[in-house]
This record gives C-alpha cells, structure tokens and sequence, in this order.
C-alpha cells in the first residue's frame, strides 16, 4: 500500500519501520518544514494518509488530505474542539477518517476493561474513582488523549460521575492527575477506593511500538473505505 506521513517525528518514524517490515511504501514524507508538499504528485498518489504532528497542526493538515482525497489515519491528540467539523466532512462530504486517542491494542482492551468496571461500580456506592497519567516530559497536551478517552467511558458507565477535572474534584467529578517525566511513552491508573480498600486497573506501555503498529494496522483497514472509522471498527469488540 502507498502511505503517506504527515508528521516524521518520534511516532512517524516509528511508524515508517513498521509500515516497511509489513511491505508498504512510504510514498511522501511531510514535517513542519516541508508543509507545501501537499501539492506533490507523490502525496496525492498515497492511498492513505498517516498523521501524527502537534495539536495545533493536526486539523490543518486533515483539511489538505480531504482536498485531495486522501484518507487520513491520524493519532494526534488535543484537537478534538474541531472534531464536528471532520465528523461533517466523512459525513455529509464523503471523506475518510480514522481517529484513535491510543492506537495500542493493549490499551483498546484496557478501554473496555474500564467500561465494564465502571458499570460494576453502579451497584457499590461506597467506591470513589481517580485516574492518573504519566507521559514523558515532550508532551504538549494534559490530560492525554488516552486518560480523557478513559474519563468518558467512566462517565458513559457510571452513574455518579459527569465530568473530569485536574482541579480538586467535586463529588460527581473524576479527578485526573497528569504527571511529566523522563521518556515515559504511557502510563495509565484508574483507582477506585472505599473506605476499606482499593481496585486499581493499570496499563503501561514499554515503548511507542504498539502505537506504531495499530496506526499501520489501521491504515491497512482504512484503505478503500468511506467515512468515519475508529477502533471499535478494527478490533470489532
Ligand atoms: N494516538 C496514539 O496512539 C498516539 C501515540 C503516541 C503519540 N500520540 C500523539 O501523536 C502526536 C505526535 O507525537 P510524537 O511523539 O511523534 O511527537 P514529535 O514531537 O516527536 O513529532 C511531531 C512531528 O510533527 C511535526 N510537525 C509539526 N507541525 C507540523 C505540520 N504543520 N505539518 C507537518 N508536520 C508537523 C514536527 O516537526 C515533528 O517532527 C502527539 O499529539 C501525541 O500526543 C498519539
């Protein structure tokens, strides 16, 4: 398959190894400073887009892979107040979009597994729920993608919670605690306590391989199919 990246910094790299161990093509490569290769015959001939760049540059760069209907594949995360209008495009405009907080397999099982406790936890009002999120220290955006990802399938499940804070939280609250350090790829904790003791459900990845892997595995999907596509179409749990 011919793939374009957008973004070659730690995961577009990581990605390119990948994408060439499963015999893919890397027909364009585009960083911040080579943003005008979009016009480039080589980019318009990928039949998928792989986009992982910065929060501010993300949405910009979905619009110039719809405009020449390219499919995008793309991890990047803090842009999501644009979301509606990428929803619009794949909806109402025939584009095509994959969006994942987490590609990694492990943390899409970690996702349901968090929605199954949460839904147990209606039936035991005596536990209160936390999370915390550890990232390396070049992350721009907090809370992660992953964490807010988990703060929803929280609210979604459990009755007695309806929003998240990194302030100190009020009761119907989900308090998340974003920490900076070293080179930490991920690090994700859901703790809920009672008085008496504690359940805690925790994902950790070793590396950015398992990112990298569920981004080429989702272009693989996305090649040839229309609209809106997430992991719940991949995985099909
Ligand atoms: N969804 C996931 O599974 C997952 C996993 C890891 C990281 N991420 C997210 O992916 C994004 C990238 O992470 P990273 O670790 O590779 O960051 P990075 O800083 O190593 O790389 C980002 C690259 O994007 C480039 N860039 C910046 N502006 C650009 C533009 N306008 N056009 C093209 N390229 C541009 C930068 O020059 C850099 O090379 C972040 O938002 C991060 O949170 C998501």
């Amino acid at each position: 398959m011919k793939i374009a990246l957008i973004g070659y910094g730690k995961m577009g790299k990581e990605i390119e190894k990948i994408a060439l161990e499963r015999g893919h093509e890397i027909v364009s490569r585009i960083d911040v400073s080579s943003s005008d290769s979009f016009d480039d015959e080589s980019f318009k001939s990928a039949e998928v887009a792989i986009e992982f760049t910065r929060p501010e540059a993300a949405f910009n760069n979905y619009q110039k892979c719809f405009e020449n209907n390219v499919p995008v594949v793309s991890g990047t995360t803090g842009w999501l107040d644009k979301y509606p209008i990428v929803e619009k495009a794949c909806k109402e405009d025939g584009k095509t979009f994959f969006y994942a907080s987490n590609f990694s397999l492990g943390v899409n099982i970690f996702f349901e597994i968090n929605k199954q406790l949460a839904k147990l936890m209606n039936k035991v009002k005596e536990y209160d729920v936390s999370m915390e999120e550890v990232h390396h220290t070049q992350k721009l955006d907090e809370p992660s993608g992953t964490a807010i990802t988990l703060a929803e399938g929280i609210i979604e499940n459990l009755e007695r919670k309806n929003s998240w804070t990194l302030e100190e939280p009020k009761q119907d609250e989900i308090n998340i605690k974003a920490i900076r350090e070293g080179q930490v790829p991920g690090i994700h904790t859901i703790k809920y306590e009672s008085p008496v003791d504690e359940i805690i459900i925790h994902h950790s990845a070793k590396s950015r391989q398992g990112f990298a892997l569920g981004a080429v595995l989702a272009a693989e999907f996305t090649k040839g199919k229309k609209g809106l596509l997430s992991m719940k179409d991949l995985l099909n749990f």
